[in-house]
């Protein structure tokens, strides 16, 4: 039964990784095309005037392409357990991916707003802060080992995908309504709704799942009237 889990596991992360392959080829070449004459010339996220935070966004892009590509490996249970020096390394290294990814975002959007105005900034904003303190509190629980960890671990997972996933829930759209509600300044009721439907609902669906369906070591702290109050 294990082995049949474990293997349906990886399964699913192969196909989670070929399923965002797209989007971090988008993204990291992207990123370092900021170089280019075309891209300067042609993208609104190009300001000469502001290079910091244009160096903050085409940054981002290349390690948050990064990020996306990696934190799904992090969910390989046989990795975990066979090489757990792998897994602690590789969880250094997507934390401090998204750490990076996050802050360059909020350098940007503090320094030139972003193209559906405030309220835009504030759901992207709110984004890269929790995606920051996930990767924080990953990465102090794991070295505390406290099983708390996991479920950070968990949520810093979500997260490092939901901007591909914000991509696919616009692929989607437009494929099944040719587009209706969006518009080319963000200001559709559908893309209103998306600056917090990229994120929300899945860490809210998580913490149901958890909610509902306890860890097998968490049931036992709850039944030994062991669980610790305020952990997570
Ligand atoms: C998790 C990995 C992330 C990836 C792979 C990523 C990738 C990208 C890419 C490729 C773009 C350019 C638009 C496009 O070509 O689609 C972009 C734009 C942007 N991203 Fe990210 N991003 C990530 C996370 C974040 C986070 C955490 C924040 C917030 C702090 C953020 C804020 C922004 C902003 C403000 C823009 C520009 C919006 C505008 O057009 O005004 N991104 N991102």
């Amino acid at each position: 039964m294990r082995f049949l889990l474990s293997s349906l596991g990886v399964l699913s992360v192969g196909l989670l990784v070929l399923g965002v392959w797209w989007f971090v080829q988008h993204s990291v070449g992207r990123g370092l095309s900021l170089a280019t004459p075309a891209e300067q010339a042609g993208s609104r996220l190009f300001h000469p005037e502001a290079m910091a935070a244009t160096a903050a966004i085409y940054g981002h892009m290349i390690l948050g392409g990064l990020l996306t590509l990696l934190a799904p490996l992090q969910l390989l249970g046989p990795v975990r357990r066979a090489v757990p020096r792998v897994h602690r390394m590789l969880g250094r290294l997507v934390a401090g991916l998204a750490l990076a990814t996050g802050a360059g975002g909020l350098a940007y959007i503090l320094s030139q707003g972003t193209v559906g105005g405030p309220w835009m900034s504030l759901g992207f904003g709110l984004y890269g802060v929790l995606l920051m303190i996930a990767a924080v509190r990953t990465v102090q629980l794991a070295r505390r080992r406290d099983p708390a960890h996991r479920a950070w671990a968990g949520r810093l997972v979500i997260l490092a995908l939901a901007s591909w996933i914000y991509r696919m829930h616009y692929g989607l759209w437009h494929a099944f309504t040719g587009g209706v509600a969006t518009s080319d300044d963000f200001s559709g009721t559908f893309d209103r709704i998306q600056v917090f439907a990229f994120y929300l609902p899945y860490l809210a669906l998580f913490e149901a799942v958890r909610l509902l369906w306890p860890s097998r070591r968490r049931s036992v702290r709850l039944a030994e009237g062991r669980a610790a109050p305020g952990r997570a």
